[in-house]
């Protein structure tokens, strides 16, 4: 995955296009490892910047497991993207502390401006609202990532500037 600087001089990702040749050559290098189901997806994800459902019966033929058991862990883990994400990726922490700090009325406040739910991209691509499970931000709660970069001590006035942001 490489960084490159956009207009506003945030770090965005850029991602291979989906191959199925590449993601044959991710899973031949990680297959042999302990519970390797985990480090695929990740590696694949971080290739991709989604996990495909094309490349779930690659995994499964490669650690001999059903489709429908690597289809499970895929889905069971928030952190697994299935679908290409949108320009911009908004992350909102929905754990523990920033819950105990009012992140859900900033989640909710962020689905309606957007007019998107926690989860889902915007149909014109511009934008991925998700929740992430704890940022490391908890002493400066509640906290939320922009492409990658991380916001402390989100408030609503905070928070409508990222998404006057991801507007651009
Ligand atoms: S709980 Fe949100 S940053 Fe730790």
């Amino acid at each position: 995955m490489d960084f490159h600087d956009d207009e506003g001089g945030a770090n965005r990702p850029s991602y291979e296009p989906w191959s199925e040749a590449r993601a044959g050559e991710i899973i031949a290098e990680l297959r042999s490892l302990d519970g390797a189901t985990l480090p695929i997806l990740h590696a694949l994800q971080e290739s991709f910047g989604y996990v495909p459902e094309d490349a779930v019966p690659l995994i499964a033929a490669a650690l001999n497991l059903s489709r429908a058991e690597v289809h499970g862990v895929v889905t069971f883990y928030h952190d697994f993207r299935r679908e290409p994400a949108g320009r911009h990726v908004l992350k909102i922490c929905s754990a523990e502390a920033c819950q105990a700090m009012g992140c859900q009325d900033l989640a909710a406040r962020a689905e309606r401006a957007l007019g998107i739910a926690m989860g889902e991209t915007s149909r014109d691509g511009q934008v991925t609202l998700e929740p992430v499970y704890c940022l490391g931000l908890c002493a400066v709660a509640p906290s939320a990532m922009i492409d990658g970069r991380m916001v402390g001590r989100l408030d609503e006035t905070r928070l409508d500037a990222l998404v006057a942001e991801v507007r651009r």
